[in-house]
């Protein structure tokens, strides 16, 4: 079906705004459990990059479901919306040179993928924050699987909505066994590599 859009060709391309940054966008992809410790260590990840002198900028709820995704709830089409709309959003920041770093449950493994292709998978860095689900909820930092066990919180990831871990990620991290400065090391030391550090 014709939708009569007509996207413009702009004067200051891609190519450009990353000869002006001198660094290779990526989107650093963090996935896990609520309550795995991804926001923590996208986080500090974004830390070292920053300090390292990489222009960069952190994707995770607080800024998003607040914001952008705040009419949106955690059914599966709003979830799959959700994500959808931080990967384009991912994507412009890419366009403008930047490395992202997000922090997102994004429970399924197709929508995943689907963001690979957006981006191209060979600037999609998946690391998966691995900490089994008996952990979180003991962790339990904002009371949110009490009140999911509760049958007050509908479709809460882990208990009533599924996660599906990835199969092959860039970084597989273990929360609940590793400290958080080898956590660190171990997302640096992939990523290094493929922003040519
Ligand atoms: S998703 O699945 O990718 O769309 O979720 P995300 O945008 O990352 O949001 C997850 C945070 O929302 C809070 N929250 C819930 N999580 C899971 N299931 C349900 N039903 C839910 N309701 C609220 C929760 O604090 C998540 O934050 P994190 O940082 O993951 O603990």
């Amino acid at each position: 079906m014709e939708n009569h859009i007509h996207p413009a060709v702009f004067k200051i391309s891609r190519q450009l705004r990353i000869e002006r940054l001198n660094q290779k966008p990526k989107l650093i992809w963090f996935t896990g459990l609520s309550g795995s410790g991804k926001s923590t260590l996208a986080n500090a990840v974004e830390v070292q990059l920053f300090e390292a002198g990489y222009s960069t900028y952190l994707l995770d709820g607080d800024n998003i479901r607040t914001g952008l995704n705040k009419d949106l709830g955690f059914s599966k089409e709003d979830r799959v919306e959700n994500i959808r709309r931080i990967a384009e959003v991912a994507k412009l920041m890419m366009d403008a040179g930047l490395i992202v770093v997000s922090a997102f449950i994004s429970p399924f493994r197709v929508e995943r993928q689907l963001i690979a292709e957006l981006v191209g998978a060979e600037n999609f860095l998946e690391v998966y924050v691995d900490c089994p689900l008996e952990v979180c909820e003991e962790r339990d930092v904002k009371g949110l699987y009490k009140k999911a066990r509760a049958g007050v919180i509908k479709n809460f990831t882990g208990i009533d909505s599924p996660y599906e871990a990835p199969i092959s990620p860039a970084v597989h991290i273990h929360s609940d066994k590793e400290d958080l400065k080898i956590s660190v090391k171990k997302v640096i030391g992939v990523i290094s590599a493929a922003i040519g550090h």
